[in-house]
């Protein structure tokens, strides 16, 4: 269903690239809407049924240069549609609509710079002819000879046609990565396709969002109930006070406290929910439960497995108590939704059993509420400011639903977890002095279940070691390590060691995702 909100919409062809989610990013940020949509289904039919104002082609790892790598359908050139191709997008339309595209031996990957040649509508207000900029590359094949119609308006040493425009067709391609923030200037090309090229308007916004989603909230609920777990992560606590706008006391949240929280974070979400937002809560404290199941448990699989189904039970057990629910609300985003392109093929392994209310809506017979579905996070973070959620709940790091049962490997010593609370704590403090919170996706303690000697005043001591961990992402999906100061580290460590009794080593997880995972387990 379409409406203003979503009237002026973008389609992104995925070719298969790492960043083609940036690509989405950027569009909304420029404050218009768009899906992602595998090339595989994107089809003239279901073009035309989506009715965007432009289309953008993704990257991907496939060279254009063996017959049966991946196309746009033909006809999406014949649609009278601005296209943007960027990367394998740039080589697959130059290749379909009649130019030469080769295998390069100058494979171009990280920065590099381009020589603007000549205007284009893409560089209005940012670059002009003559002048040089950094942009991030990463392709092995080159451009021999453009389509007709074709001019360069950028180039680099490599890459002769690192830019190309045809203003006639609305066509405009480029050979590096807009998307990324290594191209600092990407973004205002991105907004000058949808706005200058395509004509979008600007309504995207999450204040528009808003209402709109109250809207549908209603619409989809009539007078039925609703009951929402809420876990004291960002995307419960959008989705908790957008429903309780929309339905008022036909919400119901539970909060499942399985006393694997970090310091302090089970008061801060009752006292927030409860007490500020007067939203219907069940508070269910079974953290002796939880601890009692788990103490000794090592395997991070069985974890995880303990954790989740007593979650459900517990949850079903208090949905029950309230006299049940027809709708269970679920801040489910559009990562989640988005079915990406697979080049590896075949279904991906499981590397972790992730902790969710899987299965209880059929169990229980309830219907799903999803109203972040279209989101991506830092939409939902914008969206719980619009809602007047505090930074504190807005701009909080991802917490794994077992939470600290798998930051803790090997077997759970429940007497250790206030342990590893109070070195976690002391950790994020000095991130948030440092004023560095909100540049990293992700930081926490882990507690080790090794124990080496150590010298404190004239004693011996022979305790745990921690690990600190710390990196930035911008989907959880992949992580760089956060590159912190020895000064830094070595103040956080010198608290820890005399603050917490129990540990008395410190040492920084310097893996990156891949091979890491952030979590340890
Ligand atoms: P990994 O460790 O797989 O984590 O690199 C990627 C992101 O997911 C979070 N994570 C979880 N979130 N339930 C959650 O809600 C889980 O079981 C879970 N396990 C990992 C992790 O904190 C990181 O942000």
């Amino acid at each position: 269903m379409k409406n203003e909100l979503h009237a002026d919409r973008i389609l992104i062809v995925d070719f298969g690239s790492q960043v083609t989610q940036l690509i989405a990013r950027r569009v909304r940020e420029s404050g218009v809407y768009c899906e992602i949509h595998p090339f595989n289904a994107v089809t003239a039919d279901m073009v035309r049924a989506f009715d965007p104002k432009g289309i953008i082609l993704s990257g991907g790892p496939a060279t254009v240069t063996e017959a049966t790598t991946p196309r746009a359908p033909d006809e999406l050139f014949e649609m009278n549609l601005p296209v943007f191709g960027i990367c394998y997008g740039e080589q697959t339309m130059v290749s379909q609509l009649g130019g030469a595209v080769t295998l390069s031996d100058e494979r171009e990957f990280g920065r590099a710079h381009v020589d603007i040649t000549d205007d284009c509508v893409l560089f209005e207000g940012v670059w002009k002819s003559g002048e040089n900029h950094q942009v991030w590359m990463s392709h092995g094949d080159r451009i021999d000879q453009l389509p007709n119609g074709f001019r360069a308006v950028a180039t680099t040493e490599s890459a002769p046609f690192a830019a190309i425009a045809n203003d006639d067709k609305q066509f405009y391609a480029v050979q590096f990565h807009p998307e990324v923030v290594h191209t600092p200037d990407g973004a205002k090309l991105i907004s000058n396709f949808t706005h200058k090229v395509c004509g979008c308007g600007g309504d995207w916004t999450m204040s528009a969002f808003k209402d709109e989603a109250i809207q549908k909230i209603r619409d989809q609920v009539g007078s039925g109930r609703v009951i929402c777990g809420l876990s004291g992560g960002v995307d419960s606590s959008v989705v908790a006070v957008l429903l309780h706008e929309a339905i008022g006391d036909q919400l119901t949240c539970v909060f499942v406290d399985h006393g694997l929280m970090r310091m302090n974070e089970a008061d801060e979400v009752v006292t927030l929910f409860k007490d500020h937002y007067k939203i219907p809560l069940v508070h269910k404290d079974v953290s002796e439960m939880f601890i009692g199941k788990l103490t000794g448990v090592s395997d991070p699989e069985k974890k995880r497995k303990i954790i989740g189904g007593l979650f459900i039970d517990v949850f079903e057990a208090e949905a029950k108590k309230i006299g049940g629910a027809d709708f269970l609300a679920q801040g489910t985003l559009y990562p989640d939704v988005i079915e990406s392109v697979s080049f590896t093929g075949g279904p991906s392994v499981t590397i972790k059993s992730h902790h969710n209310v899987g299965g209880l809506p059929e169990r229980m017979n309830m219907q799903l509420v999803e109203p972040l579905r279209e989101l991506f996070k830092d939409e939902v973070r914008d969206l719980g400011r619009e809602l007047g959620l505090p930074d504190s709940f807005v701009g909080r790091h991802p917490f794994p639903g077992p939470g600290l049962a798998i930051r803790m490997p090997g077997a759970i010593q429940p007497e250790k977890l206030d342990v590893l609370r109070k070195a976690d704590a002391i950790y994020l403090d000095e991130i948030r002095k440092a004023g560095l919170y909100d540049e990293i996706w992700q930081a926490f303690a882990v507690l080790l279940p090794v124990q080496t000697v150590g010298v404190m005043g004239d004693a011996r001591t022979y305790d745990n070691v921690c690990a600190l961990r710390a990196v930035t992402s911008t989907d959880g999906m992949t992580a760089d390590v956060y590159p912190f100061t020895p000064e830094f580290l070595g103040r956080v460590s010198n608290r820890i060691i005399n603050e917490v009794q129990g540990i008395n080593r410190i040492v920084y997880d310097c893996t990156s995702k891949p091979p890491g995972t952030i979590e340890w387990e």
